[in-house]
């Protein structure tokens, strides 16, 4: 049976300091929370060892939002999968939409990338999603169709095991528009369908697939009661403790 998660993806913000309080009011309010139900919270590089000491013995995990194309070497500025294991992490989020706009992050990219990560032991989140003019063309299922396979079809029934999709329209990322639980579920049975013709029904169905974009406390509920949304990777309201715990209560 696939896990539900709310992944907390805090991008470019908060200081260290501010952080580390940010994930000690995570630790304290996920009390509240099932414990059936994934906690993550995915920091910048430069706070992941502070706050790998704040998460210690909970039950919240560490999370980057990237690593490095290469093992190690002259790669300036690059942070390998290695030192993100070193730092206590156990996740990282990977092709989230602002690295592919902005960093050039393409799917042979990211095929490396899944790669370092899943023999170094990380567990992945792998971002996929349309932006608004592939929607208002109608090719959203087909976009996020050719993502989906074209970065885990290289990659085995075994590895699917520590790999979570996040469907993130890239035209309700930060927007405030969220889409409808309709427009959701049915791109997220579409991700289902593409993983079952690849590794069969049951790890298609045992396979934690994220929905992303504008997910905040007053929508996460109709978002996940759909049947193929298994929880969010959440942006904005993941800087604030009690959003993001509001989210996590709402399975
Ligand atoms: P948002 O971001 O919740 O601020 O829309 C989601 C994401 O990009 O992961």
């Amino acid at each position: 049976m696939r896990k539900n998660i709310v992944a907390g993806n805090w991008k470019m913000n908060t200081t260290v300091p501010e952080g580390v309080q940010l994930a000690k009011e995570v630790v304290e309010k996920s009390k509240e929370v099932p414990a059936e139900v994934g906690l993550i919270v995915a920091t910048p590089f430069t706070h992941l060892c502070p706050v790998a000491e704040v998460l210690k013995g909970t039950r919240v995990e560490l999370s980057a939002q990237n690593c490095a194309d290469k093992e190690k070497g002259a790669y300036t500025g690059e942070v390998s999968v290695g030192m993100l294991v070193s730092t206590g992490a156990k996740w990282t989020i990977l092709g989230h939409s602002e690295r592919r706009q902005y960093y050039g992050e393409n799917d042979s990219k990211l095929v490396d990338k899944v790669q370092l990560a899943l023999a170094a032991g990380l567990k992945v989140i792998l971002c996929v999603g349309e932006n608004l003019d592939e929607r208002e063309a109608g090719k959203h299922f087909d976009v996020v169709k050719t993502q989906t396979e074209n970065v885990l079809y290289h990659f085995t029934a075994e590895d699917m095991k520590n790999i979570v999709v996040a469907y993130e329209p890239v035209w309700a990322i930060g927007t405030g528009k969220t889409a409808t639980a309709e427009q959701a579920q049915e791109i997220h049975a579409c991700i289902r369908k593409v993983l079952a013709a690849k590794f069969g029904a049951q790890v298609a169905d045992d396979t934690t697939i994220l929905y992303g974009g504008s997910c905040k406390p007053s929508n996460a509920k109709e978002l996940f009661a759909q049947p193929d949304i298994d929880g969010g990777l959440i942006g904005g309201a993941a800087l604030k403790a009690d959003d993001f715990i509001g989210i996590a209560m709402s399975f």
